[in-house]
């Protein structure tokens, strides 16, 4: 039987400012996938388009590491696969590339392996295999997610927001910033009191979006204490697009996931003026406006 996989993953923001590894929003970019069991036995990827450029195409992708990952988890085998990828989110910019191609393997093993995963479980599986939940489960779900893993037990916790009604602005850097550098320059620890105060600033801001209240949850967003301090200075453009964002009124710009993504939260009156200016005065990065994706991850199975 030739039976093959297409799908449609969609690009994610992380953190919102003080949702550090926990808070995520899908956005309507992606990375397609198509995948039948390969004619020769081995694994191929094949990459089309700028955006996938330098991947490697054979057992180091990620795709197939995390095809292995499950196939120790569950016991049970993959045949090798042909992948074909297309790409319209930028790797390590802070956008969830890496997070969408995960999520990718993981309904590879799944459909190719007969595992019958629950949503959930897939949420599990990736947010095991990625440490938080913050990317994966908008992935999956769409829309925005607020999650919790625990690693001593690996049990993981979430819950969906509705999305704010705001446009999304994100300028995207020229250059990249791989998570793990970023990672690198955040504290390893926080002293009592100043967790507790940066957790109260992130429990205001996620009420504050309940109720719709876009100035007060974009002024606490903009109060993160556990990444963007340490995270802004590896970003030059940051400052120049909040105080940008500023003249416009805008509700928050924050750091997009690890970066060097920069988020901003604005009302729909405004979104286009300030990209046209973000673009003049950034020429060296990509300002647009994207939407919130709503639909998470679109699976089409093909038995021929
Ligand atoms: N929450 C993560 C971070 C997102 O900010 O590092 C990228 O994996």
């Amino acid at each position: 039987m030739g039976e093959s996989l297409k799908l449609k993953v969609p690009a994610s923001t992380a953190n919102l400012g003080v949702g550090f590894d926990s808070i995520g929003l899908a956005l309507n970019k992606f990375l397609y996938v198509e995948a039948e069991v390969s004619a020769d036995d081995r694994w191929h990827f094949h990459h089309k388009g700028d955006n996938l450029h330098g991947l490697p195409t054979d057992e180091h992708h990620l795709i197939y590491q995390v095809v292995q990952f499950l196939e120790q988890k569950y016991d049970m085998s993959v045949p090798p696969l042909d992948v074909t990828m297309r790409s319209e989110i930028p790797l390590a910019r802070g956008l969830g590339s890496s997070a969408s191609a995960l999520v990718a393997g993981i309904y590879l093993a799944d459909f190719f392996g007969h595992l019958q995963l629950s949503e959930f479980e897939m949420v599990e599986a990736a947010t095991e295999i990625e440490g938080h939940p913050d990317n994966v489960a908008p992935v999956i779900y769409g829309g925005m997610i607020a999650g919790f893993y625990n690693h001593e037990t690996k049990e993981t916790y979430i819950s969906s927001i509705e999305p704010p009604y705001v446009n999304l602005v994100i300028t995207i850097p020229s250059y990249e910033l791989k998570t793990h550098d970023s990672r690198q320059v955040l504290p390893k620890s926080f002293e009592h009191e100043q967790a507790v105060q940066y957790s109260a600033i992130s429990n205001t801001m996620l009420s504050a979006l309940m109720q719709h209240d876009y100035q007060l949850a974009g002024m606490l967003m903009e109060m993160d204490g556990f990444h963007e301090p340490y995270r802004q200075d590896l970003i030059p453009e940051f400052q120049r697009v909040k105080a940008l964002g500023r003249e416009y009124h805008a509700y928050a710009t924050v750091i997009s996931g690890a970066g060097p993504t920069i988020l901003t939260l604005i009302d729909p009156s405004k979104s286009g003026k300030l990209v046209r200016r973000l673009n003049k005065e950034l020429p060296d990065c990509e300002s647009e406006l994207i939407s919130v994706n709503k639909s998470g991850i679109i699976v089409e199975k093909v038995y021929d």
